[in-house]
């Protein structure tokens, strides 16, 4: 199989960086430095915020939960100025940055059949399904006057089916990151229901 944005690489950052995170405030200069487009900011948004409470609710530390944040947060980063380098881009970043190798290792195994990175821990994991589940629902709530609301997972199951619509997001890896998640596709898409980012 040919990826498309091959890394080549098995190693990300150093665990001498274990803990070294960047501040709320950092990582959004950061974004508001490399990301122009405000569709892709937010889908960032919502995927940290996905992250974040997905961590909160496992009653993870609070150090852990900014952790989840931030490789949500960030995962796209490079994507708006280099989508040729990514995510080659934004790891290269954290790493000049010296920051904690499990939020580079989750944004290099985001995508498995484009990086060449499998997805090991549960963040890495998780980054991938709500990467994928979440840009369709959110497609499909901006098709709807309504948005989130009242938005039940049949609906959405639906449009999973009809491949004319959201035609980018591919089913495939929608099917594979619930897969190793080891979440089905339905409690994630109710995770992101329940779950929405308020803008
Ligand atoms: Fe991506
Ligand atoms: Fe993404």
């Amino acid at each position: 199989m040919e990826l498309s944005h091959p890394l080549n690489r098995k190693e990300f950052g150093s665990t001498e960086n274990l803990g070294n995170v960047l501040s709320e405030s950092e990582a959004m200069e950061l974004l508001e430095d490399w990301v122009k487009n405000d569709k892709l900011l937010f889908h960032m948004r919502q995927v940290g915020h996905l992250m974040k409470r997905f961590a909160e609710l496992k009653e993870y530390e609070d150090e852990v939960q900014h952790i989840w944040y931030l490789a949500g947060l960030l995962h796209d980063a490079d994507w708006d100025q280099w989508p040729d380098d990514h995510c080659r881009k934004i790891i290269e970043e954290l790493e000049s940055r010296k920051i904690d190798p499990r939020i580079i290792k989750a944004i290099a195994s985001h995508g498995p059949r484009y990086f060449g990175v499998e997805p090991e821990s549960e963040m890495d994991k998780m980054l991938y399904a709500f990467d994928e589940i979440s840009g369709f629902v959110h497609a499909y709530s901006l098709m709807r006057p309504q948005g989130y609301e009242g938005m039940e997972i049949k609906g959405v199951k639906k449009r999973l089916k009809d491949k004319s619509f959201a035609a980018q997001v591919s089913r495939d890896d929608i099917t594979d990151a619930s897969e190793r998640a080891e979440i089905s596709v339905e409690e994630l898409i109710q995770f992101v229901i329940e779950n929405q980012l308020r803008s």
